[in-house]
């Protein structure tokens, strides 16, 4: 991913930044597409993964929807682009003023999560006299076998609405009339390797669907979230996830008739490897026991390692490429350099007031010095978008493959 004119490119740019390789995320959205199509199969696009504004206009352009969790999501997909009818509004705290916005924009549909929320935009739709499309999120207690921080569909979870509430929810739905049904949602985690998750997601889906159409109800949209995992530790051999496999699941164990219609909400696998963030090593610390490599980042770019005990590969790019001359090097018989060769083990950090600050421990890496250009891979995914700005630190910038 990183040849010697790339790195030359990065020498002559502030750190830290994230890098946008825009011809693999353009990769992999046309995998996706290409595999979604196929089985007539919607994709609306997980945008809280990254709301980069390249990044947004690149995913429009393949005519994928768009999943917002805000207001301002919400307001973000219609500014770049993505058609009205194909933006759902989900979350489970969404505020008044965020529903109002919402219905002014006539987006397709509301994930709602609770029976309250039901009355909420019933009302607010009836004073706007509007109605306002309904997919009821379910939690259909099903285990993501992925970190119990990114686990979302288990009944200890607060998202969703649990099965034992269904019954109150069919009530509810008859008696509002300001909010058309129009199917059932479901997102069980992020972060999901084990494609068996999906097919136990899938048979409880035609459990449930079966319920609501029992109950008089028709289901015409079967929303099956997101929650796809990538290859964080073969970045470069795995770059772009196996979307056929994972819809297959799909195509093969969930009921569908002709006349309904299948979503996903697809982030991370969408925009994880197209992003690296770089930085440099600020200072080397040789302890007794610790080698430290202290960058220029921290957890005020990347919170991940330090929020999910998220694995990033990190990688030494200045010494890489003195390994490709070492190579062209050995190549011409000349002697090899000490650095090439020399592998250290390194605590990476970043320079935050926090002990958590710290990417990885025990990295194996070449004999680093200060002003080492480091690339932390795969950090398209709830990277840019997670950063803050404590200890007021400047907003990380973005630089792109193209343009
Ligand atoms: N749909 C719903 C309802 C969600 O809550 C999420 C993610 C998605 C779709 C997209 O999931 P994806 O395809 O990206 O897995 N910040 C964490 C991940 C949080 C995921 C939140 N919900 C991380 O960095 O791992």
């Amino acid at each position: 991913m990183f040849n010697p004119a790339l790195v030359n490119r990065f020498q002559q740019i502030e750190t830290p930044f994230y890098y946008y390789d825009l011809e693999l995320l353009k990769a992999t959205l046309k995998a996706c597409a290409d595999a979604s199509f196929r089985h007539r199969f919607l994709v609306h696009y997980a945008m809280k993964a990254n709301f980069n504004p390249r990044v947004l206009d690149t995913v429009q352009s393949f005519g994928f929807g768009a999943d917002c969790v805000s207001g301002n999501e919400v307001l973000a997909a219609i500014n770049h682009g993505f058609k009205k009818e194909k933006v759902v509004f989900a979350g489970v705290g969404k505020s008044d003023k965020e529903i109002n916005l919402a219905l002014d924009q006539d987006i397709f549909c509301f994930n709602a999560e609770s029976v309250q929320e039901l009355d909420v935009i019933n009302e607010l739709a009836s004073a706007k006299n509007k109605t306002a499309n309904i997919a009821i999120r379910i939690n259909p207690n099903v285990d993501a076998h992925t970190h119990h921080f990114i686990t979302t569909g288990l009944e200890e979870n607060k998202f969703g609405i649990n099965i034992w509430e269904l019954p109150a929810v069919a009530e509810k739905l008859r008696q509002c009339q300001n909010l058309n049904f129009l199917g059932i949602h479901f997102h069980v985690g992020s972060q999901i390797n084990d494609l068996s998750v999906f097919q136990n997601l899938c048979l409880k889906v035609n459990e449930i669907q079966l319920w609501f159409q029992e109950q008089g109800f028709t289901v015409k949209v079967l929303n099956v979230g997101g929650g796809l995992g990538i290859d964080y530790f073969l970045p470069d051999k795995n770059s772009i996830v196996d979307f056929e496999s994972y819809f297959q699941v799909f195509k093969d164990h969930l009921q569908i008739s002709p006349s309904q219609e299948v979503h996903f909400e697809l982030g991370r696998a969408l925009v994880a490897q197209c992003a690296s963030l770089i930085s440099r090593v600020l200072y080397v610390k040789n302890g007794l026991k610790k080698n430290f490599l202290v960058l220029d980042a921290g957890m005020t770019e990347l919170i991940r390692p330090m929020l999910y005990q998220a694995y990033h590969q990190i990688e030494n790019l200045s010494r890489q490429q003195s390994a490709i001359s070492s190579q062209q090097s050995a190549m011409n018989h000349e002697p090899l350099t000490p650095q090439t060769s020399n592998l250290i083990s390194y605590d990476v950090v970043g320079p935050i007031c926090e002990s958590t600050d710290c990417f990885r421990t025990d990295v194996a890496l070449p004999e680093s010095e200060r002003g080492d250009l480091i690339a932390i891979r795969s950090a398209g995914a709830y990277g840019e978008v997670m950063a803050s700005g404590y200890n007021l630190r400047d907003r990380v910038q973005a630089v792109y493959s193209e343009g």
